[in-house]
């Protein structure tokens, strides 16, 4: 994680190797800086030498240019805002701010401009860090990379909620780093039990539990779906159980991760193309075990336990096989009709555990189904829910803290689909609306009495495309900021 302070120092006496400045589209023709403390002959010069490289000023453009004499940073960066005074949100902003980081990567220090609310404050740290992030760990000669540090220039006095926010946003950040370097992690150094010592390794200075069942221990419970995924692996499957408890809990949080460390499809075997991508088939717990991480951070006054539910789908002799039936925690058989559709099958388990709480919200996050992605494409999960109003929190929560979802059904009918000739369920319906009926299998290890979402994050967990905003390629980390704002509004 880069550095990061902020200064009354005007954004032009700062002496960094870089300064970003914001812009917008002139009033008639050109383009108008966003900036403060520049002279006016400062601002009209900076403006016609944006204006002359092409600069407009529409959201998501990228200027640089020489600072010229009077300013420190040798370098400016522009980044265009849009019209904000017509219509602005801080998720535009955060993007405008990220896609101008995303340039400067091996920048040792970065001064920015920013705004006079704490609002701005987090919002500038949070699109600043997360642009900022690379993953290098596997570069046997990585060249310079990320930013050193950032120096963020207020207009105003520096207040206490500023520094409160600054303080905030720096954990929520970090927290997304160690999801979207779990997600990065290579699969043969990212096995279950890698993922449990990963979950103490984060929590190891922080009040929180932290609980781990071995294949022994799987069976002794009763967890037939996680131990039936596992067989295949030579690197036996975990539940990982993380408590959060602090006095004055205003409620009690549970949320669900699909650990899968490497999703093969196991017998029902997938194509061989990306399936390296499938890494990232943890991505859900990887979002659990950093909002559990930034909650505890945070000091929220909610009880948050955090489930992640690891195993590893491989093909092999020791491997569940399709028409094979297991028994989940709480009893309900399921026959296995494809061992590609493995994890609602772990969530079985850990869900029917987490039920015995009775949490006042329980959420599950996971990449679900290919489903998802045909549906919402890669950057908007889907949110499914057996209480509407859940539904409709949890969406609302991810659009205030800039993660992009949207609600989707969970019809009753889907569950005849489900229908086993020898079981209580199968793990598979008729093919169509499989996002929906992939919910609709967990739901049945809901009681209806159980507040409960479920957020398929398919596309939106890893980026295999290009680089937007504040969102590099790879692990990205989605859902932890919707927990984090969760967690918020419950601690309220
Ligand atoms: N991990 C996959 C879903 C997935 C696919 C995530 C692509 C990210 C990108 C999941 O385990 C899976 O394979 N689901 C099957 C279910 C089907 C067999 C009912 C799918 O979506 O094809
Ligand atoms: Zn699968
Ligand atoms: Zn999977």
């Amino acid at each position: 994680m880069p550095g990061f302070t902020l200064t009354s120092t005007l954004p032009k006496d700062i002496a960094a190797d870089v300064l970003i400045v914001n812009t917008t589209p002139a009033k008639g023709k050109g383009v108008e800086l966003v900036a403060h403390g520049f002279t006016p002959a400062q601002t009209k010069r900076i403006e016609a030498e944006i204006a002359e490289l092409g600069g407009t000023g529409k959201n998501g453009e990228v200027i640089k240019c020489a600072s010229g004499t009077g300013i420190k940073a040798p370098v400016l960066v522009a980044v265009g805002l849009g019209d904000f005074r017509k219509s602005f949100d801080l998720e535009q902003f955060r993007r405008a701010i990220g896609n101008g980081v995303r340039t400067l990567s091996g920048t040792k220090k970065v001064a920015i401009s920013g705004g006079h609310s704490a609002e701005h404050v987090d919002a500038t740290v949070l699109a600043c860090a997360l642009a900022a992030y690379t993953f290098t760990e596997y570069k046997s000669k990585p060249a310079a990379s990320g930013v050193g540090s950032f120096v963020i220039s207020i207009p105003t006095q520096i207040n206490a909620d500023m520094k409160k926010a600054l303080a905030a946003a720096k954990h929520v950040a970090s927290s997304i780093y160690l999801a979207r370097n779990l997600i990065n992690t290579p699969p043969n150094d990212l096995a279950p039990a890698h993922l449990a010592q990963a979950a103490k390794t984060a929590l190891a200075s922080l009040p929180v539990t932290v609980k781990v069942w071995d294949e022994k221990a799987l069976k002794t419970a009763g967890c037939g779906g996680i131990l039936g995924v596992g067989l295949g692996s030579s690197r036996p499957p975990r539940l990982i159980k993380m408590t959060y408890a602090p006095r004055g809990a205003k409620a009690h949080l549970s949320l669900i991760g699909k650990g899968i460390t490497f999703d093969t499809g196991g017998i029902s075997i997938k194509p061989a193309s990306k399936m390296d991508e499938m890494k990232a088939d943890m991505s859900g717990s990887a979002a659990v075990i950093a909002a559990v991480t930034a909650i505890a951070q945070l000091g929220l006054k909610v009880k948050v336990t955090g489930w992640v539910a690891a195993a590893e789908n491989m093909p092999s002799g020791t491997a569940q096989r399709p028409g094979d039936i297991l028994t989940t925690f709480d009893g309900t058989t399921v026959e296995v009709l494809n061992t590609d559709a493995e994890g609602r099958l772990v969530l079985a388990d850990a869900i029917g555990m987490s039920v015995l709480e009775k949490p006042d919200l329980m959420i599950d996050i996971a990449t679900l189904t290919g489903a998802q992605r045909i549906a919402l494409g890669r950057r908007i999960a889907g949110v499914m829910s057996n209480t509407q109003s859940a539904r409709e929190q949890v969406v609302a929560a991810s659009a205030l803290a800039g993660e992009e979802m949207w609600g989707m059904p969970l019809p009753a009918d889907l569950r005849e689909t489900l229908k086993s000739e020898t079981a209580d369920i199968a793990n598979i319906g008729d093919g169509l609306a499989g996002m929906l009926s992939a919910g609709v299998f967990l739901q049945e290890f809901v009681p209806d009495s159980q507040a409960w979402v479920h957020i398929d994050v398919a596309g939106p967990a890893y980026n295999d495309s290009a680089p937007f905003g504040y969102t590099p390629k790879g692990g990205t980390g989605a859902g932890v900021r919707t927990f984090v704002q969760i967690a918020r509004e419950l601690s309220a």
